[in-house]
């Protein structure tokens, strides 16, 4: 059976994509620093799944450790979580996320080079398509004029993967490009985690609701949609942990550079998401509409047929288990 490293698997998508690898049979070894995570979650998986996971608590931008990894560990294929997110953060410091995001890549990819592992998959994102294509998003479209250096860095990764793999026949790489995740695993024993005040929308939902904040600014009811609210293509991240299973067994029989959206290709308004979550969960949210964020595109989702076809991947969770399962997730993690 293979045995595949998750570097961040201790994190939000990584932890979920340990569970379902190790449903399905996998080994799975994980390496993250703990820089955006904590330790129990392996304890967490472990429980869930009732299988080992090795852990490694190292930096994969450290080329020695990541090379102690792939000396004792029989690694068949690296799934690539680790790297900063926060999409403000980076307009702040961003030397900081092109350093860590770029060089956790090369260093992981140059290793692999030396131990002979020849599948890689990559955590890439919606944010590559930029502002200017049109909806929904297809692969083949052209990507860039990224709005945040976390963006561009996702972008140059891909870049990097493209370059990569055209000069060695046998390696086989998959970008997948989430677009917005949400929820947690319904066991609520992992799930996301926020630092501070929550930037994403479904995190400021649950706490708001459980009264940790005061209230939602909606970000504008101006839009040009039919509500006047942004739109997305929220995905259970159960669902994409799947994909990545999915993922995973195509790279292990097709070489090449593939980028791969993971969506569930349906648009959902902020308004049409609240009143989900109020509905399902029997909450009252206490909300108010405020001016526009900087950068927000109006409306975005998935063409998701790519996945369907070479995958055989599709969502399965409705926004009702999303806003279940992360109201569940909040109420049993402080
Ligand atoms: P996360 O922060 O929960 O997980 C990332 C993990 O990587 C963390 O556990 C962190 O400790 C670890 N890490 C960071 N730098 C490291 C390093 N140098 N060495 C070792 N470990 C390191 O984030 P997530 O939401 O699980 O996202 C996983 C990946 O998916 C990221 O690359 C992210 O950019 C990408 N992504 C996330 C979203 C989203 O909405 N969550 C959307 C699109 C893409
Ligand atoms: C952002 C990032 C994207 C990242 C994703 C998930 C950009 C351009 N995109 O997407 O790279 O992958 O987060 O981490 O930054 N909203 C409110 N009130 C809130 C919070 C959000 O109304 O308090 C609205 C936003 O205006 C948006 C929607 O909710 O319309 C979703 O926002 P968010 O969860 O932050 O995700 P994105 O902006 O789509």
């Amino acid at each position: 059976m293979s045995r595949i490293l998750l570097s961040g698997g201790a994190g939000y998508i990584g932890s979920h994509t340990a569970v379902e690898l190790l449903n399905e049979g996998f080994e799975v070894v994980i390496a993250d620093n703990l820089y955006n995570a904590e330790k129990s979650v392996i304890d967490r998986i472990e429980e869930i799944t009732g299988k080992s996971v090795t852990f490694y608590e190292i930096d994969v931008c450290d080329k020695s450790a990541v090379d102690a990894l792939l000396d004792k560990e029989n690694i068949d294929a690296v799934i690539h979580f680790a790297g900063y997110k926060a999409v403000g953060e980076s307009v702040q410091k961003p030397l900081m996320y092109y350093r860590n995001n770029i060089d956790a890549t090369l260093t992981l990819l140059e290793s692999m080079k030396e131990h002979n592992v020849k599948r890689f998959i990559f955590s890439s994102s919606a944010t590559v398509y930029g502002p200017f294509n049109a909806i929904p998003y297809v692969e083949t479209m052209k990507i860039g004029d990224c709005t945040s250096p976390y963006g561009t860095t996702k972008l140059m990764i891909e870049k990097i993967l493209d370059d990569v793999a055209a000069t060695d026949k046998e390696l086989s790489v998959v970008s997948l490009r989430y677009f917005n995740p949400i929820g947690a695993h319904p066991s609520g024993l992992i799930g996301e985690k926020p630092s501070g005040i929550p930037n994403n929308l479904m995190p400021y939902i649950t706490q708001t609701a459980k009264g940790i904040r005061e209230c939602l600014t909606v970000f504008g009811d101006d839009y040009d949609t039919p509500d006047g609210t942004c739109i997305r293509d929220y995905i259970h991240v159960v669902d994409l942990a799947k994909g990545h299973v999915a993922a995973l067994k195509y790279a292990l029989n097709h070489a090449g550079s593939t980028p791969i959206n993971l969506g569930s290709g349906k648009g959902t308004s902020v308004f049409e998401l609240i009143k989900t979550f109020e509905r399902v969960n029997n909450i009252k949210l206490n909300y108010k509409v405020g001016p526009r964020r900087d950068g927000d595109i109006a409306a975005f989702y998935a063409d998701a047929a790519l996945a369907k076809k070479l995958l055989n991947w599709e969502t399965h969770q409705t926004l009702e288990d999303s806003c279940r399962d992360s109201w569940n997730w909040e109420c049993k993690n402080k």
